[in-house]
């Protein structure tokens, strides 16, 4: 047992409902695939495994979480995921196309799960702004997460869950979906596809 690998239970459950939802639009697809936010690295395992024609590119902030997608890779190694590296997604530029990162540009899809509302909403601003430099033509970014709609929270654990969020740190929170969409406007993406999931979560898909 390799003790450098995290196990996140809720990644655990969702990566199968969000595969489904990704092979709608990566199935028969070639290309480099980026991963902002990736934790344990399982969700970017998994995708690695069910799309093998695509490069998967994970990537996190926090130390022991590339530590730990690095273990799960030498545990399971997939010759399409690449080795996990250190990206502060709140940074202006992102390094991509330097040594070792994803291509620059022509990216066939940005993915990021359960991130945006653990982070300051500059996070998920800096993230639309960067998806419309980075995707391809026909690339997609897609989120994953609890979101609101028109303000409003979808349900009370999300409402209990967004006050726990603040209170953690107050520049977090549940997302607007129509906040979301505002933004990508501002930056040539649009709102394709809202998704509902399980667990009262949303999977939402832009495109150029
Ligand atoms: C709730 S976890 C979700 C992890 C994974 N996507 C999943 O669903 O299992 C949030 C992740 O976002 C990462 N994160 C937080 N702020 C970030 C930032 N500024 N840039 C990149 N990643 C960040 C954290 O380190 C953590 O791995």
């Amino acid at each position: 047992m390799n003790d450098l690998r995290l196990d996140f239970p809720a990644t655990g459950r969702n990566s199968q409902a969000i595969c489904d939802v990704l092979s709608s639009y990566l199935t028969g697809k070639t290309g480099d695939v980026l991963e902002i936010g990736s934790g344990s690295g399982q969700h970017a395992l998994y995708f690695a495994n069910n799309f093998p024609l695509l490069t998967f590119w994970p990537t996190d902030i926090e130390p022991h979480h590339l530590a730990s997608i690095d273990a799960w890779q030498t545990e399971i190694g997939l010759t399409n995921l690449r080795p996990a590296k250190s990206l502060d997604a709140l940074r202006a530029h992102w390094g991509l196309g330097l040594k070792g990162m994803a291509p620059e540009t022509g990216l066939a899809a940005i993915i990021c799960i359960n991130v945006i509302h653990i982070s300051p909403w500059a996070l998920a601003e800096q993230l639309l702004q960067r998806a419309a430099h980075h995707l391809g033509a026909d690339g997609f970014l897609y989120f994953y997460g609890p979101y609101k709609r028109g303000g409003k929270h979808t349900t009370e654990s999300n409402a209990r869950f967004d006050l726990s969020l603040k209170a953690k740190d107050p520049a977090w929170g549940v997302r607007d979906i129509e906040e979301v969409e505002k933004i990508a406007a501002e930056n040539g993406l649009l709102l394709r596809h809202i998704i509902e999931m399980p667990a009262n979560n949303f999977s939402l898909v832009l495109t150029r």
